[in-house]
């Protein structure tokens, strides 16, 4: 039995309706295994500004540091995305928190539940056995440096930027990873053209040497953006840099049939934030078809990574592949040629969920 104390931050859009989802997975954890989880909530991204003017009040910083973990929705509003004009966005409030809670590694698992083999856009003899772990950077690059507009406004910046400590400190994570799994390493960056690619090539093969047990490949982003789609059985543990990383494992979504399937963890030195890697999804917003399992998977990564419960985590995992063994899908991951299925909305499928647990 252990008492923790989680932070729920459903955001904009559908994180709303897929956090609920989690949130009731891990009341049911904690009922089953005597756990005393208690619960708060704060705000970010646009329902922040709409309520206080700032994607992430300082309110809110302070409900994450002081939590054994957070659980995330998503951000965005349509409202920003035509208005490069706009001084206060809503993305601002999850670029903030990942840089005061330091959260540096953002773990992405591509694993594909057999069932769902007919769900993506990739042939299946292709997909079968996939399974692939992203390690994105998720503090630095050109995410974080500075970026402005000169030339009377005529000319935009964005600098890039990465130090030795930082690509060392996710390439080490990335390594743990590899030598618990298939110990295989695939290092991605752009260093034919990047100078900060460079660095990143550096410190990975130094790195390397630390690892003699790992199998080491470098490549270049452009060529894993096609090897991902041509090949992803290939690929074990991948290390990136933010932008490859944001790139990559959205296209590398549809390895698992859809975005709606993905959860990610990331990680620092304090508090962890667990959340889907889909975003805020305004088109589908209160129409209650959302696909929580992303939500549900997150927690799963949370109970593990944040609180060392390995059972626990394994049980939340296999009763979603229960729920999909038994033909329950949410609309994204529908297979059209595949009559016995049986469509559900985000509630009915989260309550299918709580049934195997
Ligand atoms: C992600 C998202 C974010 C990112 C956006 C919402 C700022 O795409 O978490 O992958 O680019 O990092
Ligand atoms: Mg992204």
């Amino acid at each position: 039995m252990a008492k923790k104390q989680i932070l729920i931050v459903p955001g904009d859009g559908i994180g709303q309706e897929v956090t609920a989802a989690g949130k009731k997975v891990l009341e049911a954890i904690a009922l089953k295994f005597n756990h005393e989880f208690t619960y708060d909530e704060a705000l970010i991204g646009h329902v922040a500004i709409e309520a206080t003017g700032d994607p992430l009040p300082e309110a809110t910083l302070v409900k994450m540091k002081n939590s054994d973990a957070v659980l995330f929705g998503a951000v965005g509003h349509p409202k920003y995305d035509n208005d490069p004009s706009a001084k206060v966005r809503p993305e601002q409030g999850l670029l903030k928190m990942r840089k005061e809670l330091g959260l540096y590694a953002n773990i992405r698992p591509i694993k594909l539940f057999d069932e769902l083999l007919g769900a993506s856009s990739i042939k299946p003899e292709i997909l079968k056995g996939a399974d692939i772990l992203f390690f994105r950077e998720l503090t630095g690059d050109i995410y974080f440096g500075e970026k402005g507009r000169k030339n009377n406004n005529d000319t935009a910046f964005d600098v890039a930027e990465y130090s030795r400590y930082e690509v060392e400190r996710i390439g080490r994570k990335a390594f743990e990873a590899a030598g618990t799994r298939r110990k295989k390493l695939c290092s991605v960056d752009k260093a034919n053209v990047l100078e900060t690619s460079r660095l990143w090539r550096e410190v990975i093969q130094k790195l390397a040497l630390e690892y003699p047990d790992i199998e080491v490949e470098y490549q270049f982003v452009d060529a894993t953006a096609m090897l991902l789609i041509k090949d992803p059985c290939r690929f074990d543990v991948v290390v990136t840099a933010n932008l490859f990383g944001d790139i990559l494992t959205d296209e590398a979504s549809q390895i698992a049939g859809s975005m709606g399937m993905l959860a990610s963890a990331s990680i620092g030195d304090g508090t962890g934030v667990y959340e889907p890697i889909h975003g805020s999804a305004h088109d589908i917003t209160g129409k209650g078809i959302a696909n929580p399992l992303a939500s549900i998977l997150s927690v799963a990564l949370l109970l593990d990574i944040s609180f060392g419960m390995k059972e626990e985590s394994e049980l939340v995992i296999s009763a979603v592949d229960k729920v999909l063994k038994a033909g329950y899908r949410t609309g994204d991951i529908a297979d059209a040629h595949t009559p016995q299925e049986k469509l559900l909305g985000t509630h009915a499928m989260g309550e299918e969920v709580l049934k195997f647990l």
